[in-house]
């Protein structure tokens, strides 16, 4: 996430989802989760626009909105990239290599797990299992799976979100 985004480009972002959302819950307060599903998927996590955003949108205090937020473990709030990238470290991944991957992806982006790149791209976190041990080593980048995979498909994950965000 940027910390440059505005409250407006947020809501703009968000505001056809929201209405989406709200017209499946009975009440405004019930689509607060569906309503920060929704800015997690877009911007990977949820910081204080998100809930401004969210808030305003739904015509209910902020204050709730911060609660679910912080309540809810599966809510990101300390990602600041414009990507996120999840390593699992659990048993299957590191017996496939994540560590040698996790390895990797530290030298290439120049952080530490937690950390995000210098130009605000991406956010690295190293995460439990990801629920696909089939498909160890697995990471998901943003909302998307990539599994089985080697230092030559993350060299090529990473070419493609520089793409996407040059
Ligand atoms: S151990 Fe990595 S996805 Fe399950």
């Amino acid at each position: 996430m940027s910390d440059a985004r505005s409250l407006n480009d947020t809501k703009n972002d968000l505001t056809a989802g929201v209405q989406q959302v709200m017209t499946r819950y009975p009440t405004r307060r019930s689509a607060i989760m569906p309503a920060l599903d929704l800015a997690q998927q877009k911007y990977g996590g949820v910081d204080g626009t998100t809930y401004q955003a969210v808030a305003e949108l739904l015509d209910v205090p902020e204050i709730w909105v911060f609660e679910v937020a912080s309540f809810y473990s599966l809510y990101d709030r300390s990602v600041t990239g414009r990507h996120h990238l999840r390593l699992c470290k659990s048993l299957s991944c590191m017996l496939r290599g994540s560590d040698a991957l996790m390895r990797h992806l530290q030298e290439r982006l120049n952080v530490k797990p937690g950390e995000t790149s210098k130009d605000g791209a991406i956010t690295l976190s190293a995460v439990e299992c990801l629920g696909a041990c089939e498909i160890a080593p697995v990471l998901m980048a943003d909302t998307q799976y990539h599994g089985d995979l080697t230092v030559e498909k993350l060299d090529g994950l990473l070419a493609a979100l520089a793409e996407a965000v040059s």
